[in-house]
């Protein structure tokens, strides 16, 4: 798309008014943001009633900042809630999920009432394993079926999962066992990824050689490959889940019962355990699908194009839209299995009406022409949705232009992994939407932008995010680190959650996010810190000291750069620089995942340092992003950010 094109979509178009259409028949109706402002703890009662409990709770919020409880002596169990109550609704034969595979062709079908069968098998294979009420179960899977299947067999038993993103590392796995004490792993052979296989399970044993507590290993297989077995510790799933009773009677356990542990990354090297409870956590999620994304359980066809391994998948591909009882596409590929329309052809297929994906991969996908969705009939979509990052006006436009014919509003929501759920967002047939704005705070959710000192700006003015007051599906901490969670979130602006995020509100008074404002970086929506990858180049026998910056990417959002001093005795003059830069970037990987591999490294005898000793990363920022030096008076040798300027070919200079 041209710039002058762009120019005039935002001059004519800067802001869309509510779609009539959705108008008429939307979920949520005007007066929806006054009703739960007059009263958000009641609101959110309210809201609670959307899921079957056992014991119906009579206690609301019970707050103890930073540490909130919500319907407390409520009992609840997820998993009937997400599967049982359909099927006992009589809904058995309604699809659950239309999984496709990476594979062109390959498909499955699981109804409602299927999906109940298998959560039963699992659910009793679990407990043949050992698994008990309290316990906290890794799974390191691929996108299949069973990974759901899985997830949701633990939280029927009371036990907690830790999903591992499964392109992390062996060492990135066993840290977060060891972390939380998981004592089971679910995994599978391998993983399908345009059309080549790449093993698990071997990750799965390297790993669990530093994780003595680990009682059992169930092992679905998927591609077939030769696996390593350890007896009495190993199960494959097809035989141990296989020959299960397809019956179980749930337990039913208290609201405030944890059930996921997802690790993000903070700004230091070690990353959070954030964790998540049940009965607060499953009605802002069901809550949220039903409002932002305006589901119609008939008619819908959902399809959340994320990973299990993110909250995101969490939230939206299970518990929220399991919940509302909907239909869902479930896609183990990547966006070009398969052929760069594959996603088209899927849309096209299934006749998705709800599309919900990262502004990494509109871009994507706007890179190869939008001659591709154009050659697809797309008709049936009526919603879309972004997450993950700031969406840029011009992927805003092609996503409403080519993927939604013009007539499908975008919801561009916010939310992190600690907030569990969707906090800002427009609400399509209510909300006007503008290319690149979030909007505002959902019902029930107070937010503000503050400057330094925790006051709010005005209209016209940036500042930082903020969350006024708790919300069910917050986390409820840090995993054994309650101190780190108050430092974290709590100490910066007194009584109020720091989301770590810039925004600003435009003279509208609309939200605009803006991105991380600490030494979080957002590759590709992955989100990861400075400090963890520096970490892992320093751990590198060769390297003396490194510095990790965010540099912007059109396509990634923002890609690694990092600046790296080798000790002098590591810097082997024979060996070619090439040769060490790749060997570094593939250090990053092993140590975290592929993911972590910097874009760019260079290898400089110096780093900028202030006179008090530290690196000064804002400027290797700036020329990273080749941008214009300012104020280096405070550097020891300012002459060292020009010799790097001059290794990385920038145009960078000091502006003196
Ligand atoms: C960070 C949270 C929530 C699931 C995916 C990411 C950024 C998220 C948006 C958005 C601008 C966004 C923020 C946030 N972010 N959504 N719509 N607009 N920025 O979860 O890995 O916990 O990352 O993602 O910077 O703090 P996460």
């Amino acid at each position: 798309m041209s710039e002058a094109k762009l120019e005039a979509w935002l001059d004519e178009t800067r802001s869309f008014a509510p779609s009539p259409a959705f108008a008429k028949q939307a979920n949520a109706q005007p007066s929806i943001y006054a009703d739960a402002a007059a009263d958000p703890v009641s609101w959110w009662r309210k809201e609670a009633g959307r899921l079957l409990w056992e014991k119906e709770p009579t206690n609301t919020l019970e707050w103890d900042l930073p540490f909130a409880k919500w319907f407390s002596d409520g009992t609840l169990n997820a998993s009937v809630n997400c599967v049982d109550r359909h099927v006992a609704a009589g809904k058995g034969d309604k699809v659950a999920y239309y999984w496709v595979g990476d594979a062109e062709g390959e498909s499955r079908t699981i109804t409602y009432g299927e999906l109940q069968v298998m959560v039963n098998k699992a659910t009793n294979a679990l407990i043949e394993m050992g698994v008990k009420k309290d316990d906290r179960v890794a799974v390191y899977m691929p996108m299949i079926p069973e990974a759901v299947v899985a997830m949701l067999a633990i939280v029927r038993l009371g036990a907690a999962h830790s999903v591992v993103f499964a392109g992390f590392s062996a060492d990135a796995l066993s840290s977060r066992i060891l972390d939380s004490d998981c004592t089971y792993v679910v995994t599978a052979d391998g993983a399908f990824r345009r059309g080549a296989a790449s093993p698990l399970k071997p990750a799965v044993d390297e790993a669990l050689q530093t994780c003595p507590n680990v009682k059992g290993v169930l092992v679905v297989r998927r591609t077939g490959g030769e696996v390593e077995w350890t007896e009495g510790r190993d199960h494959w799933w097809h035989e141990i889940v296989e020959r299960q009773s397809d019956e179980h009677t749930p337990e039913f356990f208290p609201s405030e019962q944890t059930m996921i542990i997802m690790y993000t990354s903070g700004t230091t090297a070690k990353p959070k355990g954030i964790f998540h409870t049940t009965g607060g956590y499953l009605t802002q999620v069901a809550s949220t699908y039903n409002y932002v994304f305006d589901v119609k359980p008939e008619t819908d066809i959902c399809w959340t194009a994320a990973d299990i391994g993110w909250i995101t998948g969490h939230s939206y591909i299970i518990y929220g839209p399991l919940i509302n009882g909907v239909t869902q596409i479930m896609y183990e590929g990547v966006p070009d299995s398969g052929g760069k329309d594959r996603w088209w052809r899927i849309i096209e297929q299934f006749k998705a009406t709800i599309l919900y994906t990262a502004p990494t991969t509109i871009r994507t996908l706007m890179k190869w022409g939008h001659d591709l969705p154009q050659a697809h009939d797309l008709s049936s979509l009526r919603l879309l949705g972004t997450v993950g990052e700031p969406i840029n006006p011009e992927a805003w436009m092609w996503y409403r232009e080519y993927v939604g014919g013009n007539r499908c509003p975008i919801v561009d929501t916010w939310w992190q992994t600690e907030t569990g759920a969707i906090l800002i967002s427009p609400l399509p047939g209510i909300t006007a939407t503008k290319p690149g704005a979030a909007m505002r705070a959902l019902p029930g959710v107070g937010v503000d932008v503050v400057d330094n000192d925790g006051n709010s700006v005005g209209n016209g003015e940036g500042g930082y995010l903020v969350i006024t007051h708790p919300w069910p599906s917050m986390t409820r901490g840090i995993y054994g680190d309650p101190e780190r969670f108050k430092e974290t979130y709590w100490t910066r602006f007194p009584g109020k959650y720091f989301a770590g995020d810039g925004a600003k509100r435009d003279d509208d008074g609309d939200l605009w996010l803006l991105g991380r404002i600490d030494d979080v970086m957002n590759i590709s929506g992955h989100r990861l810190s400075t400090t963890e990858v520096e970490h892992a180049l320093v751990g590198h026998p060769a390297v003396a000291e490194a510095a990790v910056v965010g540099a912007s990417d059109e396509t990634t959002g923002q890609a690694i750069v990092a600046f790296v001093t080798l000790k002098a005795s590591g810097a082997d003059a024979a060996k070619d620089q090439v040769v060490v830069i790749e060997e570094l970037r593939m250090h990053v990987a092993k140590v975290i995942s592929p993911i972590a591999k910097p874009r760019q490294i260079i290898l400089t005898p110096e780093l900028p340092k202030t006179r008090s000793g530290k690196i000064m990363r804002r400027l290797l920022r700036d020329v990273a992003e080749n941008r214009s030096l300012g104020d280096v008076t405070t550097l020891t040798d300012p002459t060292v950010v020009n010799m790097i300027a001059e290794l990385m070919g920038t145009e960078a200079g000091s502006e003196d």
